[in-house]
């Protein structure tokens, strides 16, 4: 059976239910990643867990080291990913404590080192549909077989971070299309790809994005959103694992 990983983010620095065999330090030639790999058995699967954002939640989104992480998990032998982000909602039917599985990505993140492609290798992958429908299908089956409502699809903006975004900024946005914004799922996403992992990415709203909603973005509301709503995102991962 192939290797699943979890590549939690922010409210999603543990799996739990995870029956935790082993954690494994590894070493890539990109250096660590955020944080040793969580080895286990979920359910039926074999699991490996991995927190984006270090255990301590002490990574901010520009300086996580997205090449290491997804290296780490090709080099442990991971086939699929299963990627958990915290996002804003800029379509107003993705309110908070909404989940997306989105189908597209607008990458406006930059000074990230964001490929493996630069040792002389020359690689140009299709990145036509960025993520893998096979996984995407099981995500959204495995909603609906519990009944939470998920949007399918949508396009997830990647911005650089950590400073959130202004109305004009979300406002552009949205005239591009994007559905949701977030500052991790690139170059996450590509690395992937490169890597020839299958990849897919479980959004949870946190927040309206900025100008979305009356008053600014505050940090309770989006500790309540995702008290609220990280619930719905492990029932969806158990199912789907089970
Ligand atoms: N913008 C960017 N990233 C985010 C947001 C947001 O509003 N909320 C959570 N992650």
């Amino acid at each position: 059976m192939s290797l699943i990983a979890i590549v939690g983010g922010t409210g999603l620095t543990e799996l739990e239910g995870l029956e935790l065999t082993e954690s494994r330090s590894v070493e890539t030639p990109y250096g660590a990643p955020s944080a040793p790999l969580e080895f286990g058995r979920f359910g039926q699967k074999e699991v490996v867990f991995l927190a984006r954002h270090g255990k301590g939640h002490t990574v901010p989104p520009h300086q996580v080291n997205y090449r290491a992480n997804i290296h780490a998990l090709k080099q442990v032998g991971v086939k699929d990913i299963i990627a958990v982000n915290a996002v804003g909602g800029i379509n107003a039917a993705m309110g908070a404590e909404s989940l997306v599985i989105p189908d597209q990505i607008i990458d406006y993140t930059w000074g990230r080192e964001f490929t493996f492609a630069d040792r002389g290798n020359v690689l140009h992958v299709d990145f036509s549909y960025p993520y893998s429908e096979a996984l995407r299908k099981g995500l959204l089956a495995a909603a609906a077989t519990l009944g939470i409502n998920v949007h399918d699809g949508g396009v997830y903006g990647a911005t650089q971070g950590p400073r959130l975004e202004t109305a004009a900024e979300v406002d552009r946005l949205e005239r591009d299309g994007c559905d949701i914004v977030g500052m991790t799922g690139m170059p996450e996403a590509s690395l992937a790809r490169e890597a020839e992992l299958d990849y897919a990415c479980l959004s949870l709203v946190v927040n309206m994005a900025a100008g979305r909603s009356d008053g600014i973005i505050t940090m309770e509301d989006i500790e309540r959103a995702i008290h609220n709503g990280m619930g719905n995102v492990r029932a969806i991962l158990a199912q789907w694992l089970s």
